[in-house]
């Protein structure tokens, strides 16, 4: 099947509302709308946990935990078009990654601005050589099973763009052993978007929300009490033009409050043009608290033996599929007959 939705989540630490808009959302609503016709992919790049510090004795944990989220936010496990898995399970993942690290030029990663910012962020000696060359492990994650549609948010776009590239050289070299996913701009008409989504840190908004961050006052976590999520939302940062407009340029802040309050149902038409903050942004703080309570919910009454049992059932067929590729690329690289 060359109809194929594929994206992944890292577990690293509790996910973000910026995950849960940017992906997790997107990536329900294609599976709810499009699993007759697509193969769905969603799973957990537990490998890619490991290319930054964390705790390894929680890893397992959060990795069913994940998956836990998933299911909450509505992904339909019944239905046998769509796959649920850890990467670590398909060892085709990594052995793909070894060979298309050999196509790879150190110069393309030094270009990778999640990288720098990673990077940025770490002591020296923390740097590994698996956060360096994470996008390579991603684009094996998608080519191995010739996916055409990765839904993400902005910040992966250029892991995307990657994994393009990668795939055109080496179809170039060795005839059409991938499929080559669609350009970014495809993507976004696919998902009935114009562009990628960025949620942003509610202290700073000229970076993204993201689940590495720190300290966390910016960040609305998925298991933030709706109390602590109100408070986070009350104290984010504006500015002082008295207007409320959607401006992402001047006026970040507010522009990503407008993101959060529509993409959570709500319809910010009557607060567009309003010079006080106040009432706006109560509106915002109740309709993320509203959120993450009814799905809190959700999340304690997920059966984790559904959980284990869809894992099982779909890293059997996936170890299949990725057998089958992997081995296409092993006789073009000159590694099998
Ligand atoms: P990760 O785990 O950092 O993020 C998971 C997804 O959430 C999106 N996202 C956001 N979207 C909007 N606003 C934000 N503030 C925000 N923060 C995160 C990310 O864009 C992503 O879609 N390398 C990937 C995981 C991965 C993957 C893959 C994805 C591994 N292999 C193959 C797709 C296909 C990552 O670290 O995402």
């Amino acid at each position: 099947m060359n109809n194929v939705i594929l994206t992944g989540l890292r577990a690293n630490a509790d996910l973000t509302l910026g995950n849960y808009l940017g992906a997790i959302v997107p990536m329900v609503d294609m599976a709810r709308t499009k699993a007759d016709d697509y193969r769905i992919h969603m799973f957990v790049p537990d490998l890619h946990s490991l290319t930054t510090p964390i705790t390894y004795t929680e890893l397992q944990s959060q990795v069913i935990n994940n998956v836990r989220i998933y299911a909450a936010a509505g992904l339909q496990f019944d239905h046998s078009n769509i796959h649920i898995y850890r990467q670590s399970r398909i060892s085709e993942h990594s052995e793909l990654t070894w060979i298309l690290n050999c196509f790879t030029g150190y110069g393309e990663m030094q270009r990778m601005t999640e990288f720098k910012d990673k990077a940025a962020n770490l002591n020296e000696n923390r740097i590994s050589v698996g956060l360096f060359n994470y996008p390579v492990l991603m684009a094996a994650d998608i080519l191995l099973y010739d996916a055409s549609y990765v839904p993400i948010g902005e910040d992966q776009r250029q892991h995307l763009e990657f994994t393009r590239d990668i795939a055109q050289r080496m179809n170039n070299q060795f005839g059409e052993i991938f499929a080559v996913p669609k350009s970014v701009k495809e993507q976004y008409a696919f998902a009935g978007r114009d562009s990628g989504l960025r949620i942003k840190d509610l202290q700073d908004p000229a970076k993204k929300m993201s689940k590495s961050d720190a300290l966390g006052k910016g960040v609305i976590f998925l298991g933030d009490s709706p109390e602590v999520a109100y408070k986070k939302i009350m104290s984010a940062t504006t500015d002082n033009f008295a207007k409320i407009a959607n401006d992402p340029i001047k006026q970040p802040g507010i522009s990503n409050l407008l993101d959060i309050y529509t993409l959570l149902g709500g319809d910010a038409t009557e607060f567009i043009g309003q010079t006080q903050y106040g009432a706006f942004k109560e509106a915002v703080a109740n309709s993320v608290s509203n959120f993450l309570q009814a799905f809190q919910v959700a999340l304690a009454a997920v059966d984790d033996q559904m959980i284990i049992d869809k894992l099982e059932t779909s890293e059997t067929v996936m170890k299949v599929l990725a057998g089958q590729k992997l081995h296409l690329v092993q006789q073009a690289v000159g590694l099998r007959k």
